[in-house]
Parts: structure tokens; sequence; C-alpha cells
């Protein structure tokens, strides 16, 4: 594990968009996995500007993204399928069709179509995440076990109050969503984490300074062969 110390937001959202960058340069026809939320929105900005400068070619790269909400439709304004176009893909010359974002509204045979897609485009060539305030990666809340391939979770509480400021109210915040599994996610041969500020420094604490346990998602990253945390100073205040 390498962790990359960035001043702020900014700093980490460079940083970040380096490594994504290089990935995309080293084989253009990569498979990128991605996130959403607001920690990587800085990084897709900065893919975004180097795109307009000439400086980054998306045409030939496929993307999975980590999940959706359950019951949301691609066009609901909090869909990520509708995250991903308004943060990253309507601004760059990425193929919509080599993008994927689990569906929420297929049901359970989504799981395994999912999977096999992954599967099909052997498997993940560089994998970016965020951390949730509880230590999830993707929707895989804390539990006692590991999680394995794509499936349907419940949100937590902290989770739904953590995501509500998308939302008109609690309410409206989904409770169920379809996430890649543990194993999906761990199987990616490149993984790089985006975390800033101080409401993630106790996730960074115990995910990477403490033990690896399904009650931190996140810890099991410590395993991984090619895993960099791009953090900034708030993120690691508490290590
Ligand atoms: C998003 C995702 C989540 C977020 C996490 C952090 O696709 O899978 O795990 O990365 O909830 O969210 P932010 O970045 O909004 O703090």
């Amino acid at each position: 594990m390498r962790i990359i110390r960035t001043k702020n937001y900014e700093e980490m959202s460079h940083a970040a968009a380096q490594l994504i960058a290089a990935q995309i340069t080293l084989k253009p026809n990569c498979v990128l996995g991605l996130a959403t939320g607001s920690s990587p929105v800085g990084a897709y900005q900065q893919l975004i500007q180097w795109y307009e400068q000439g400086k980054l070619d998306f045409s030939a790269v496929r993307s999975v993204n980590l999940d959706e909400y359950a019951g949301l439709t691609p066009d609901h304004d909090q869909s990520y399928a509708y995250f991903m176009r308004h943060n990253l893909f309507d601004h760059v010359n990425i193929d919509l069709a080599n993008t994927n974002v689990p569906s929420g509204i297929s049901g359970d045979d989504e799981c395994t179509r999912y999977d096999q897609l992954i599967a099909n485009f052997g498997g993940i060539d560089l994998q970016l995440l965020g951390l949730g305030v509880n230590g999830h990666i993707g929707f895989n809340e804390p539990d006692d076990h590991f999680s394995l391939g794509t499936h349907k979770v419940t949100l937590t509480e902290s989770t739904r109050e953590a995501n509500k400021r998308f939302f008109a109210s609690l309410d409206e915040v989904p409770t169920h969503a379809y996430t890649m599994g543990t194993r999906d996610i761990l199987q990616a041969r490149r993984v790089v984490m985006v975390a800033s500020g101080e409401n993630k420094a106790e996730a960074v604490k115990q995910a990477f300074f403490g033990p690896i346990t399904p009650s931190m998602p996140a810890s099991i990253l410590q395993f991984h062969p090619d895993f960099v945390l791009v953090a900034d100073e708030a993120a690691l205040s508490l290590i």
C-alpha cells in the first residue's frame, strides 16, 4: 500500500487524475472501474480539462461503475448513471456504449449479468474508490464477512444520512442499492482511493492502520498488491 499525501482536495484530485491518465496512456483500451460521490469529482474535472487540451483520449476506454441505487432509472437526476454522464462521460470522447453502470431497475438478474460483464472485459485495470465514513467501499457496508460478487444491499442509516445532501429529504434516499462486491473490487489490477476531509480521518485510520476486518470493509485493501491511497492532510490527520 502506498499513500500519496496532499495538502487539500484540489491537490488530491490532481494526483488521482494523474494516476488515471497514466493508466489510459499505458493502455488506451483499459477498463476503468469508476466511483461516484463527492470525492472523485475533482479528479474527473481534471481529466476533462486534459481531454479538452488534447492530452487524453478516451475513445477506446471502457468503464464499469461500482454501484447504483435500487429503484432509480438512469435518467433520475440522483442516479449514479446520471451522475457519471453529468460529471465525466458527456464531457470527454468516451463511447457511451462502452460505459456501464449497474441497472437499479432490472432486478436480481442484474448481479450475475454485471459480474459476467466484468469477466468478459478481462477484469478491471484500475479501480477508483471513495471511502464511506463507516469504511464502506462501493456500497459494501460493515458486515460479519467480506462480500463476493455484485449484489443488492440494504444501505445503513449512516450511509443514507451521509448521502441525503443530494436529495430533498432523508425519506427520498433509496434504502437499497446494487454494488460490485468486495471480491470484484479486490480483483482489479490497480486500486486508487481518494479520501478528503476530517470526516474521513477516523475511517482512514481504522481501515489502513488497524486490523483487516469486514466490520471495516476498506481494510481488506491492505492485502491488495497495488493499492494507492490519495488523501489530503485532513483525512490523514489521525495517523
Ligand atoms: C460511490 C461509492 C461510495 C462512495 C463513498 C464516499 O460510487 O461507491 O462508496 O465512494 O460513499 O462518498 P463521498 O465521496 O461522497 O464522500
